[in-house]
């Protein structure tokens, strides 16, 4: 089976996790991996958050050094066996299965997210955004994307019951935006066309918040 047909097959099976009808094309790949920077003084550690049938790893294992490190954390199983006989040969490449809220997250020079946050309920979000720009150090970076302007379609596509849920998440992720964005870079060889966002932490980490539960 094709990398393109096991997505496929997927999203029909799992629409909400898998959150696209392909993997991400090589040009939204590149943009997502901008920040992925070999030091050739300092070992760098990078975190892959849902990598799928690996479309965007291909290019984050490209711009590693061979002291760099590489955890990939993935939700469903099916990716995760392809993934795992992939990168069998690869020591620097750490794979686990199940969804990133479940496990202890290390600290991380750069991390790279393919989750769908539009598919998720506002404290979903808002817990995924807390622990990821939490395992960043100092300067780090986080990136991720939507698709262009499906936004808007879902608010005018929601009825009574899920609007309120919509607008929820879209303010959440709006919110994250305005605090953390450094860069936003728009991808139009994509289907569909995507928006990369580039994030730092501001802050304290989440975790060293009052009140966040250690
Ligand atoms: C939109 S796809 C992106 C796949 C790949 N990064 C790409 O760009 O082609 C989202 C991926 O995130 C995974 N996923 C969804 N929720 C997750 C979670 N909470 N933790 C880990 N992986 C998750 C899905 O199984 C799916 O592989």
């Amino acid at each position: 089976m094709t990398e393109v047909t096991l997505f496929f097959q997927e999203f029909t099976r799992a629409r909400r996790e898998t959150g696209a009808i392909a993997p991400s094309s090589p040009s939204l790949s590149s943009a997502l991996t901008r920040f992925v920077i070999p030091s050739p003084d300092l070992p760098r550690r990078v975190l892959e958050v849902g990598p799928g049938t690996g479309a965007v790893t291909r290019r984050v294992r490209a711009a590693m050094g061979p002291r760099d490190t590489l955890d990939l954390i993935e939700a469903n199983p099916r990716f995760t066996d392809l993934l795992r006989r992939r990168y069998a040969d690869d020591p620097r490449v750490r794979l686990f299965t199940g969804f990133v809220q479940e496990h202890e997250l290390g600290t991380y020079d750069t991390i790279v997210c393919g989750l769908p946050f539009a598919n998720f309920d506002a404290p979903t979000v808002t817990d995924l955004f807390d622990r990821l720009l939490g395992a960043l150090r100092p300067g780090g970076t986080l990136s991720f994307f939507a698709y262009a302007g499906l936004s808007a379609l879902r608010r005018a596509l929601a009825g009574p019951g899920t609007r309120g849920r919509t607008l929820r998440t879209q303010s959440v992720i709006a919110r994250t935006l305005e605090r953390h964005r450094f860069r936003t870079e728009p991808v139009f060889r994509n289907l569909p066309p995507a928006l990369v966002h580039h994030l730092v932490p501001v802050g304290p980490p989440a975790d060293d918040r009052p009140g966040y539960p250690g």
